[in-house]
């Protein structure tokens, strides 16, 4: 299959671009920075910024598309991660050959939480998603999008490498650990390869930190 890969050179995007690389597909990666994976002839890469829909390049027969690119508290957050996702879904999704999108979207689409604009970026995401498995059904084609709480990338290092910090997220955190890129790979393979019954939801996957911190208080 032919699969587009935005935020490729970013944690989650490459872990994306390599789960689908090591099972024999095709991969375009998209990113504003140079390519994070060594010489493959399976992929190629395009160095483009998604917010400005000019610099995003015809490709033609994508049959997979996930949004991996992001920002997050920066003043782009808008810009980024809901209109860039917005122009490459546009441009990307709508073929005969399409068969699956999924979009990288936040926890705190759910529960506000994180920066302002960020949230509402990834909350508009949910949104978008479910216009977009609208308008896909005709082709077949499911979009879903999927919510992580934390992940192990580069963009959570303020927190990571803080002992007090972490120590606070872990006492709120059920499953006491963070997702892997490589695990959230799986559910984007999972939900744009093997699944066809599923289309227009978001998955919170969380390790239980949104719904399970309820609190029952009795005498
Ligand atoms: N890491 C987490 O805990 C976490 C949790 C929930 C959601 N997410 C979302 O997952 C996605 C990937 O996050 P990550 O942790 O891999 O972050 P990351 O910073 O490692 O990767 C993001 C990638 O997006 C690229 N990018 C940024 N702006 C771009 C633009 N304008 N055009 C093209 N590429 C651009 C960056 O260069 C980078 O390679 C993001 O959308 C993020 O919001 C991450």
């Amino acid at each position: 299959m032919k699969v587009v890969v935005t935020g490729a050179s970013g944690g989650i995007g490459k872990a994306v671009a390599q789960l689908f690389l090591g099972k024999g597909h095709s991969v375009i990666g998209i990113d504003c920075r140079e390519s994070a994976i060594t010489v493959d002839p399976s992929y190629s890469h395009i160095v483009a910024d998604i917010s400005k829909a000019e610099s995003l390049p015809e490709i033609e027969g994508v049959e997979v598309l996930i949004n991996c690119a992001g920002v997050q508290g920066s003043a782009d957050d808008i810009d980024v991660n809901l209109k860039g996702t917005i122009n490459v879904t546009e441009k990307y999704a709508f073929q005969e050959c399409i068969k699956s999108v999924l979009t990288v979207a936040s926890a705190s689409a759910h529960t506000g939480a994180e920066f302002p604009a960020y949230s509402a970026s990834k909350g508009g995401l949910l949104a978008y998603t479910r216009n977009v498995a609208l308008r896909l059904a005709k082709y077949g084609a499911t979009c879903n999008s999927i919510s992580p709480g934390g992940v192990r990338t580069a963009l959570n290092d303020p927190v990571m490498n803080d002992p007090a910090l972490w120590s606070q997220i872990m006492d709120v955190t059920p499953l006491k650990e963070w997702a892997e890129p490589e695990e959230i790979a799986q559910w984007c393979w999972f939900l744009t390869t093997v699944n066809r019954s599923c289309t227009g939801e978001d998955i919170l996957i969380d390790n239980g930190e949104t719904h399970l911190n309820a609190t029952f208080v009795w005498p």
